[in-house]
């Protein structure tokens, strides 16, 4: 008898404990970021870094990218399907971002791919920065959003034509696009 008090007054008490939690939990908050970001991991063999923020400006979305540990030049750079950076080349994050099924082109064509982001370029120290105002892709829920892709940096330049990749060769870097902590 006295074990099945004990046991209620637990209950009890864990109850109470666990609404007073839910009565202290601020009111719950939209599942989406006003900023969306990347943290570019080398892949097998390279040493590229970086962060890439996506942040939401009048007609479209700012992209900034600060890239180090490059080769000097221009990068393929690129959102591919998806947000899996688990292969040791970067393979698992897929084809370039392609949710309208248009050919492989520059950031600047009409038709191309959401993911085409074109090129950075790296000086003599092998950094690269980039910013631009991209038109295509959202950092919503929708079906153009880069939130939960990836980017991937490529060892060589994209030529902005040679379907279905730019010719840009190996994926030197990958990182999945998800929203970042705003205050
Ligand atoms: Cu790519
Ligand atoms: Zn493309």
């Amino acid at each position: 008898m006295n074990l099945l008090k004990t046991l209620l007054v637990g209950l009890v008490l864990a109850f109470s404990g666990a609404l007073i939690a839910l009565a202290q939990t601020p009111a719950a908050k939209s599942a989406t970021s006003s900023k969306g970001i990347s943290v570019l991991h080398p892949t097998a063999g390279n040493k590229a870094t970086g962060t890439v923020t996506f942040t939401p400006v009048a007609g479209g979305v700012q992209v900034h990218a600060e890239i180090a540990g490059l080769t000097p030049g221009k990068h393929g750079f690129h959102i591919h399907e998806f947000g899996d950076c688990s292969a040791a080349d970067g393979s698992s994050a897929g084809g370039h971002f392609n949710p309208t099924n248009e050919p492989h082109a520059g950031p600047d064509a009409a038709a191309r791919h959401e993911g085409d982001m074109g090129n950075v370029e790296a000086d003599a120290s092998g950094n690269a920065k980039l910013d631009y105002v991209d038109h295509r892709i959202s950092i919503g829920n929708d079906a153009k959003s880069a939130i939960g892709r990836s980017v991937i940096v490529h060892a060589k330049p994209d030529d902005l034509k040679t379907q279905p990749t730019g010719d840009a060769g190996g994926r030197i870097a990958c990182g999945v696009i998800g929203w970042a902590k705003t205050q």
